[in-house]
């Protein structure tokens, strides 16, 4: 891959984009839009998860997206959402480079997503720590401790930082290579983010890696990527025409949109190795099968950048 960019960028919009969507983008339509995002420069992709199909009938066709993408790896790292042990084993087979485990800081929530308790699931956690380890060097996929509803939940309200502090040390205690701070919901501030970085740096040292999860709830989430920068995060998770929500979580809107973001931080003077126009391009694969309601992003709905380029 070449040179990194100042600011990496996950596109959760296969993933998370698709969960919460009651229409089946079909298998071809899932693979030209990881097609799109490779060839628009994107280095990391969120591109399924790996749960059961009668809990998430989206994903019924993983296994066909994951070695569609997987054959991409040269150029982006393929990663995929697991729940459980067993999705872990689907994972691996598969061949992922990336593993993002998902454990909420509200325990109703967690009850609500994976059916088990926050314990339960740390245990399940370090199972899929040990089956990656018994693998052989190289070999390892790059395994995320997820924090769903770090930042509030819908069901619970606010949540206490030393909720989201105490499974972050668990986690790193347990082997997360990388702490995912989730705002599943889009409850997040500016202020909020700051402390709740700040605290789980504090803990855990700048040694541990942590990407920030946002959706654009309540209008705040590329105010949080820049309150994330100033905390000195440099990892984001957003997704392609801010699809994407929880079924478990109600009242969460989409992931923050990579295009905005994109144009944002570029503006900012912070490269992202992303190419804007063929991003846009992507609008055009969801377009096809995905009514307009559900697609958002202001560049989408100004034009602007073709604009503000010519009259550069
Ligand atoms: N992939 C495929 N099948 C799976 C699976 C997985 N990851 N996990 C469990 N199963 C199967 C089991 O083998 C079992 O099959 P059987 O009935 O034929 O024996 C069945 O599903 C029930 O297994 P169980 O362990 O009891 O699961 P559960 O019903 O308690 O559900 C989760 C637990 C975690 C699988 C489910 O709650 C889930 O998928 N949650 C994720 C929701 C989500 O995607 N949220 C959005 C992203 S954060
Ligand atoms: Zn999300």
């Amino acid at each position: 891959m070449a040179n990194a960019p100042d600011v990496h960028i996950c596109e959760a919009g296969p993933r998370d984009g698709l969960q919460n969507l009651d229409i089946f983008l079909p298998t071809e339509a899932k693979c030209a839009l990881i097609d799109a995002i490779v060839a628009a420069g994107v280095r990391e992709i969120d591109a399924g998860s790996f749960v059961p199909p009668k809990v998430v009938p989206q994903f019924a066709d993983v296994e066909i997206v994951m070695a569609h993408a997987l054959a991409r790896k040269e150029a982006a790292t393929i990663g995929a959402l697991v729940p459980n042990f067993k999705g872990a084993e689907r994972a691996i087979a598969a061949g992922v480079d990336a593993i993002y485990f998902v454990i909420s800081a509200s325990e109703t929530h967690n009850q609500a997503n994976v059916r088990r308790t926050i314990g339960e699931q740390l245990e399940g956690f370090r199972a899929v720590r040990a089956a990656i380890d018994a693998r052989p060097v190289g070999n390892r996929p790059h395994l995320v401790g997820g924090i769903s509803t770090a930042f509030g939940c819908s069901l619970e309200g606010r949540i206490g930082e030393g909720a989201v502090r105490r499974l972050a040390a668990a986690y790193a205690e347990a082997g997360a290579d990388e702490i995912g701070l989730a705002d599943t919901v889009g409850y997040a501030t500016p202020p909020l983010i700051k402390q709740i970085v700040q605290g789980v740096r504090s803990d855990l040292g700048v040694a541990m890696s942590l990407r920030l999860h946002l959706h654009d709830t309540l209008g705040m989430g590329l105010a949080n990527v820049v309150a994330g920068l100033e905390a000195g995060i440099h990892r984001f998770d957003a997704a392609v025409s801010g699809l994407g929500g929880c079924p478990f979580a109600p009242g969460a809107r989409g992931n923050i949109v990579t295009e905005d973001l994109v144009f944002m931080l570029e503006e900012m003077g912070l490269s992202t190795g992303i190419n804007l126009d063929r991003l846009m391009a992507t609008r055009a694969i969801l377009s096809a099968h995905i009514p307009a309601r559900h697609l958002t992003g202001h560049l989408h709905e100004a034009g602007i950048p073709k604009a503000l380029r010519r009259a550069a």
